[in-house]
């Protein structure tokens, strides 16, 4: 790996200083335009969104939105589950990969967010959209699409949450509460302190308080937050960097 970024900065055990990050939009491309896909993709959906989803109880045909959604595997697995769901990304280079994925039959993609959910037989649809979560303007443009208002039944956010808290922490979770409805669920994974298994450079390790405190005060009542691994990727190899999965619903 030439760069290891914001998303791969701190050595293990050693934590990132909230405030001294940039959302570096050239920085994102880069890493969504190189021969090799990013670090942290494993090429496939997330298996821990696959194992907390039912958890979540969202209902079919209910909306949802993924926060940094990169390569856009698991905005579409969330498609495939019967979900009208939008990929959000500050990297217009994602977005682009993010729409060659496969769609299997009766899951439509659709270019504006006005059409999520809207095309008649599809049992669930994806959009991809580019927008900067940490801009009010562009979360006032995510709100104002009517699948979207009022907020999604499903946030789903991985690897993202903790990159944006570096730049910018009680705005992300202000962002975060905002697009999710009263009674929608949040679920979130984020790299974890303690680990005495890896010494490669891994993404940001946030302590539980740190993955959990601004989300709770931003408005969500914490449901669980587990101490998993990240799924492998070629970069991470067998052992993969340690997570938060943190299930949370909006009061
Ligand atoms: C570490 S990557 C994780 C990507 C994806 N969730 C995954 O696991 O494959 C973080 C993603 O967040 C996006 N990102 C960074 N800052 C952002 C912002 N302010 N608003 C929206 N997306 C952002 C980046 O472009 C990048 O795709």
């Amino acid at each position: 790996m030439a760069d290891a970024g914001a998303a791969l900065e701190s050595a293990p055990g050693r934590r990132r200083r909230p405030g001294t990050g940039t959302t570096d939009v050239a920085k994102w491309d880069a890493y969504h335009s190189g021969p090799e896909p990013p670090p942290w993709e494993s090429g496939s959906f997330c298996s821990h969104l696959a194992a907390a989803l039912p958890r979540a109880k969202v209902a079919p045909g209910a909306t949802a939105l993924e926060i940094g959604c990169g390569g856009g595997q698991n905005t579409v697995y969330l498609a495939t589950q019967g979900l009208h769901t939008a990929g959000v990304d500050v990297s217009r280079k994602a977005l682009a990969r993010a729409a060659t994925n496969a769609l299997p039959p009766g899951v439509v993609a659709v270019d504006d967010l006005a059409d999520l959910g809207a095309v008649p037989g599809a049992t669930g649809s994806v959009c991809f959209h580019h927008a900067d979560v940490l801009k009010a303007d562009d979360l006032n443009r995510l709100l104002g699409a009517k699948a979207l208002a009022g907020g999604v039944e499903l946030l789903f956010d991985t690897q993202t949450f903790h990159v944006l808290r570096g730049v910018d922490e009680a705005g992300a979770a202000a962002a975060y509460a905002r697009l999710v409805a009263p009674g929608g669920k949040l679920i979130m994974l984020c790299g974890a302190v303690g680990d005495p298994e890896r010494t490669e450079p891994g993404p940001p390790a946030l302590t539980k308080e740190e993955a959990t405190g601004a989300i709770c005060a931003a408005g969500f009542r914490l449901d669980a937050c587990s101490k998993v691994r990240f799924d492998s990727t070629p970069t991470y190899g067998a052992v993969p960097p340690l997570a938060w999965l943190v299930e949370a619903t909006r009061e």
